[in-house]
C-alpha cells in the first residue's frame, strides 16, 4: 500500500510556483495577483482565507484580503466584486463562501469575470470543463487529479466512482475524470445519497473518490483489493483523548480500507493540503493566460 502524501506533492507544488515568481520578479516584472473576499466573521472562514493569503505570500503573490461586515448589501458586494474584475492587479477573485443568506451566492459568483474565476465557480467554467475545452477546474477535484498525476496512477479505462454529487467536488471530478485525456480517461460512475446499495457501486471502483461528509462511511467491505483510494472529507468525531475533545477523519474507514487498497489518501495530509496549492496555481495559469 503507498500512502498519497498529499502535504508534500502541495509543498513540491508551491516550491514551483515560487521559483516561477522569482523569476518574473528578477526580470523585473509584475507578479501575479489574489484578492480573497470575506463577508462576516465566521471562524472557519476566516481560517481558510488567512491560510489562503499567507500560501500567497510565501511564494511571493501579491494579495489582498477583503473582509466585509455581514450587514454588506449584495450590490455592494457586486460592486466590489466588478472593481477588482477591472483592477490589473489582481488576476484571479476569491470570495470565500458561504455568504450571509440575504446575499444571492448565484449572483456572486457569475459576477466574477470567468478570466479571473480561479476558484473555477462560474457557469463558465465549468461549462467549459464539461466540454472539455481548457479553464480552471476548481481547487479541490484539479488537486485530486494533479495527486494522480504525480503517483502516476493508471486512469485510462479504470472504473472511477465518486461518491458526492456537489458542484464543488463530485460533479468537477466526474468531468476531469471523464475527459478524453491524460491521467483521465475514465468510465466514471457517480452515487449519491439515492443510491439503494451502495456497496454495489463501490466494489467495482479501480479508484474510489469519497466526498459525502460522513466520518468512515467506505469500510473494508465495500471496496476490492487494490482499489485506489483518494478520501476527501473532513470531518469532526469525538475523541476525548485529544485536547481539543474531537479528532479529524475522512469518510473512508482508513485504518481497515487501507488494508486492501493500493494507494489511499490519509485525512488529514491527503487531498486537503492540495486545495490550496491549486488555488496558487491557478491564480498562476490566470496570470498566464491574460497578462
Ligand atoms: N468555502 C469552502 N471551500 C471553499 C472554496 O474552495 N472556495 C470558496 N470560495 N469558498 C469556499
Amino acid at each position: 500500500m503507498i500512502l498519497i502524501d498529499g502535504k508534500k506533492i502541495a509543498a513540491d507544488i508551491r516550491s514551483e510556483l515560487k521559483e516561477k515568481i522569482d523569476e518574473l520578479k528578477k526580470q523585473g516584472k509584475k507578479v501575479p495577483g489574489l484578492v480573497t473576499i470575506l463577508v462576516g466573521n465566521n471562524p472557519a472562514s476566516e481560517i481558510y482565507v488567512s491560510s489562503k493569503g499567507k500560501a500567497c505570500e510565501e511564494i511571493g503573490m501579491i494579495t489582498k484580503s477583503e473582509q466585509h461586515p455581514d450587514n454588506i448589501s449584495e450590490k455592494g458586494l457586486l460592486d466590489l466584486v466588478e472593481s477588482y474584475n477591472e483592477n490589473p492587479d489582481y488576476h484571479g477573485i476569491l470570495v470565500q463562501l458561504p455568504l450571509p443568506k440575504h446575499i444571492d451566492e448565484d449572483k456572486v459568483i457569475e459576477t466574477i469575470s470567468p478570466k479571473k474565476d480561479v476558484d473555477g465557480f462560474h457557469p463558465i467554467s465549468i461549462g467549459k470543463l464539461v466540454i472539455g475545452k481548457d479553464t480552471f477546474a476548481s481547487c479541490t477535484p484539479a488537486g485530486i487529479q494533479e495527486l494522480l498525476i504525480r503517483y502516476r496512477i493508471e486512469t485510462e479505462g479504470k472504473h472511477v466512482v465518486v461518491l458526492g454529487r456537489s458542484n464543488i467536488v463530485g460533479k468537477p471530478i466526474a468531468n476531469i475524470m471523464l475527459q478524453k485525456k491524460k491521467f483521465a480517461n475514465s468510465v466514471v460512475t457517480i452515487c449519491h445519497s439515492a443510491a439503494k446499495d451502495v456497496s454495489y457501486y463501490t466494489k467495482q471502483a479501480d479508484i474510489l473518490i469519497a466526498a459525502i461528509g460522513k466520518a468512515n462511511f467506505v469500510k473494508e467491505d465495500m471496496v476490492k483489493d487494490g482499489v485506489v483510494v483518494i478520501d476527501v472529507g473532513i470531518n469532526r468525531i469525538e475523541d476525548k483523548s485529544k485536547l481539543k475533545g474531537y479528532k479529524v477523519c475522512g469518510d473512508v474507514d482508513f485504518k481497515n480500507v487501507s488494508k486492501k487498497a493500493s494507494y489511499i489518501t490519509p485525512v488529514p495530509g491527503g487531498v486537503g493540503p492540495m486545495t490550496i496549492a491549486m488555488l496558487l496555481k491557478n491564480t498562476y495559469k490566470a496570470y498566464l493566460m491574460y497578462e
